[in-house]
């Protein structure tokens, strides 16, 4: 049934699809592709990249790094390859390093830069620049960088200068946080001293194995408690490598909960990455009853890799999705709450503090965005309850999506099975992600309006 038109006729848009059919290739992961960008141009020697994520975010710290000396190109084949300048020779760019939409690119960009002497400027568009960069810049400070907020205290643009002679420092991480984890551990790699990280609630690992195979000296050890600590001992070269990207488990879960939610519906997705420090979502959601198969298992770069095989057999069961899982499903709650709205049961998420400061406050936007297609639901100060009936709400309506690609992306997926179509405001932050989205999904049976 087709209603509501006009006014909303204008704005992108999905209307009920059939069941969700075929094999989709999904793009590189967005993590491993800025981190295989960024170590590159750090290293000595030619790195190769195949599978790179070319979204916008990632293509943003490719620029950076080319700012700041590396050399980097897309060759035949889709294969990047980079000239890295090597720890210590980066130079000082000569223009404002714009991140765009990407807080990974700065908050990374930051911990590389704290420890080389130079000068740089970063900014970013609407959704970044209210951003909290404190959580990086505190921890880098104690190190020697030194930073200075331009507008706002804690928030882009910023200028930096990094340390003559970085202070290696041991840090408990504040927040569970790959990126400030990351930040520290890049600035540490410029100091032959031992910088330590711990972590109480263990993030994505990938700055750590990526590093192992650049040539890093550094070390992960889980302690009794849970917590994990991580020491880098810097000052040698890194040695540019071949990675190859594995498709992104953030992007997959779009298709994925497409397929659970739309009934009768059967499809493959290859290779995608299964790092367990990501993998929270699909656990949850077999925990719920989802049909997902693993086949194919290897790895891949030193990363796990498996097919997923998704059916839409089973109504999913709601669940209360336990604390401690959060950070290995941070990026999925969007999806996961669209998954929660089509299940039979009430579904309770806590926890949930730190997605009030992703692209958009993610737990307002899905709470109003969801009532207004008519979910039953409570928002908390870091919790979600959703009140599934088994039956897929009723859509209808336009929603803001606050230049959030996931935001976009998961109410473009609730509109294949509501009756009525949904429409959202605005679907160019999706190529900040995963640029082929729509016509990707639209192959699988999908009926959006891009
Ligand atoms: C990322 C870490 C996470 C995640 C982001 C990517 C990374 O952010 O939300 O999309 O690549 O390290 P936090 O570290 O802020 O949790």
């Amino acid at each position: 049934m087709e209603t509501s038109p006009f006014p909303f006729s204008k704005y992108p848009s999905s209307t009920k699809s059939s069941p969700m059919k075929g094999t989709a290739i999904i793009p590189g992961d967005k993590s491993i592709s800025h981190r295989s960008v960024m170590f590159g141009s750090l290293s000595c020697g030619k790195t190769i990249i195949t599978g790179l994520l070319e979204g916008e975010d990632v293509m943003n710290t490719a620029q950076a790094m080319k700012e700041m000396g590396a050399k980097i190109e897309k060759k035949e084949n889709g294969i990047w390859e980079i000239e890295g300048v090597g720890i210590g020779n980066l130079k000082q760019p000569e223009n404002t390093l714009e991140m765009g939409n990407s807080g990974t690119s700065v908050r990374l960009l930051m911990g590389i830069c704290a420890s080389q002497p130079i000068k740089t400027r970063f900014s970013g568009d609407a959704s970044l620049t209210k951003r909290p960069m404190e959580r990086v810049t505190i921890a880098l400070e104690k190190m020697g960088a030194k930073f200075i907020y331009e507008k706002e205290q804690g928030k882009l643009p910023l200028s930096m200068e990094g340390a003559q002679q970085i202070t290696p420092i041991k840090y408990k991480l504040p927040i569970a946080s790959a990126q400030v984890k990351s930040a520290i551990i890049l600035a540490g790699i410029n100091s032959p001293k031992i910088t330590t990280v711990i972590e109480p609630h263990p993030t994505r690992d990938y700055t750590e194995n990526m590093l192992k195979s650049f040539g890093a000296d550094i070390t992960s050890k889980l302690n009794d408690d849970g917590s994990k600590t991580i020491t880098i001992k810097g000052g040698k070269q890194l040695t540019g490598c071949n990675i190859n990207v594995p498709s992104d488990p953030s992007s997959a879960a779009f298709p994925t909960v497409a397929a659970l939610i739309n009934k009768d519906s059967e499809i493959i997705l290859p290779n995608i990455g299964i790092n367990p420090l990501r993998f929270g979502l699909y656990e949850t959601l077999i925990e719920m009853g989802a049909d997902i198969t693993l086949v194919n298992q290897k790895e891949e770069s030193g990363e796990k890799v498996a097919d997923l095989i998704i059916k839409g057999s089973n109504k999913l069961k709601a669940i209360n999705v336990p604390k401690s899982r959060v950070p290995s499903m941070i990026d999925e709650f969007p999806i996961f709450a669209v998954a929660a709205s089509c299940a039979v049961g009430t579904t309770h998420m806590e926890g949930l503090a730190e997605l009030r400061v992703k692209e958009s406050d993610r737990l307002a936007m899905m709470a109003k965005g969801l009532k207004s297609c008519g979910v039953n639901l409570e928002e908390g100060k870091d919790t979600l309850t959703i009140h599934g009936t088994g039956t897929p709400p009723k859509g209808g309506t336009l929603i803001e999506t606050a230049l959030d690609h996931r935001i976009a992306m998961s109410f473009l997926i609730l509109g294949t099975v509501t009756d009525e179509t949904i429409f959202i405001d605005d679907s160019s932050p999706i190529k900040t992600s995963f640029p082929d989205f729509i016509n990707l999904m639209n192959n699988l049976g999908a009926n959006i309006n891009g």
